[in-house]
């Protein structure tokens, strides 16, 4: 399977996202800065890689700092980390978890500090894997047999520590012995669905067809596909969802024409603190990701933009959250918050 990101001794390798599908390149960060430029500039992506980069991080800048110094660097760390992207609540759950960590070794001596952090750091990643292997046998009974599921951006192993979480769920279906086709949404304006989600697909041997984003109406309507999954970078406690921008778009047309819209996250995407998704950051990009494709330009010049990163499906039109503790259904209020007190 494909390694997304990876703790190695010489710093935090990450397959370049940028440069795929035309090329297969590895990036390897040796600063916790250099982590942070990765996640600004999408080397890496995806909510939950996204959280696994940042552990990473932190633990790189505690390594590269001199003990003495390390008190005063640590906000800085942590502060540099949070300020790259602002709608993946992951970034802030794996901060938090870090600085949790921090707090509880208050006095240990530098090399059992450095240590511990490392290890964190790699709990974070093996425990990413296995809950996305987890929300997989929880979705995996969702999907139909011998139909296709559509699904937006990519919210795969790319977008993960490996196997990921919508592209989880039909990794597990396919696993289970299901036949499954998938129509991916291309995802403008960064294309993850063309570049990243057919690519991934792809290398598993798993049937994918590419579709421009405002072609999913006329395939939903067409009765060939069984469901929707798609990932989710942020949500709040009744169940509104903040993924990729476009995905409110196939939430409405899926409900539209009663095919299920399902969310696969993991518990740490939830973010409690928020009674409903108005609240939810969202990431304003530059225009040249709308006014240029692969640096050609495709709007006349001096053309003004929008360019929301991620948009915000009311959990109306959610008809489940499959996450690694099991499929939660409405009302989220109730059925979201037994999930994150662990029951
Ligand atoms: O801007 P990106 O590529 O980081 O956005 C990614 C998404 O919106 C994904 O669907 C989401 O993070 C879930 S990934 C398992």
């Amino acid at each position: 399977m494909v390694e997304t990101v990876k703790w190695t001794p010489d710093g935090v390798v990450m397959i370049d996202q940028t440069k795929l599908p035309r090329t297969v390149e590895f990036v390897t960060c040796r600063t916790y800065q250099e982590v942070a430029d990765a996640i600004r500039t999408m080397v890496v992506r995806g909510a939950p890689a996204i959280g696994v980069s940042a552990a990473m991080g932190v633990a790189l800048g505690v390594l590269q700092t001199p003990p003495e110094r390390l008190a005063a660097e640590f906000p800085r760390i942590c502060e540099t980390l949070a300020s790259t992207r602002p709608t993946a609540v992951n970034l802030f759950w794996a901060i938090s978890r870090m600085k949790r960590l921090y707090a509880s070794l208050d006095g240990s001596p530098p090399e059992r500090l450095r240590q511990a952090f490392v290890e964190e750091a790699l709990r974070v990643y093996e425990e990413d894997i296995a809950i996305n292997r987890a929300i997989g046998r929880h979705g995996a009974p969702l999907v139909p047999d011998g139909k296709s599921v559509l699904t937006h951006c990519n919210a795969g192993a790319l977008a993960t520590a490996g196997y990921g979480t919508a592209l989880g769920v039909i990794r597990a279906a396919v696993e289970a012995g299901k036949k499954v086709h998938v129509f991916a949404d291309e995802t403008r304006p960064f294309l993850q669905g063309a570049r990243l989600t057919v690519w991934e697909l792809q290398q598993d041997g798993i049937p994918v067809t590419l579709i421009t984003d405002n072609m999913a109406g006329h395939f939903l309507k067409s009765g060939r596909i069984g469901c929707v999954i798609v990932g989710a970078d942020r949500i709040a406690r009744n169940g509104d969802t903040a993924n990729k921008i476009g995905t409110y778009s196939v939430a409405v047309l899926a409900r539209e024409n009663n095919v299920p819209f399902y969310v696969a996250a993991p518990v740490s995407t939830l973010d409690l603190s928020l009674e409903s998704g108005g609240r939810i950051p969202i990431e304003e990009r530059a225009a040249g990701e709308v006014t240029h494709v692969f640096g050609v330009p495709v709007a006349p010049e001096g053309t003004a933009v929008a360019n929301p990163a991620f948009d915000v499906t009311p959990s109306r039109y959610v008809t489940a959250i499959i996450t690694e503790k099991g499929v939660a259904r409405p009302p989220y209020e109730e059925s979201l918050a037994a999930f994150a007190r662990g029951e």
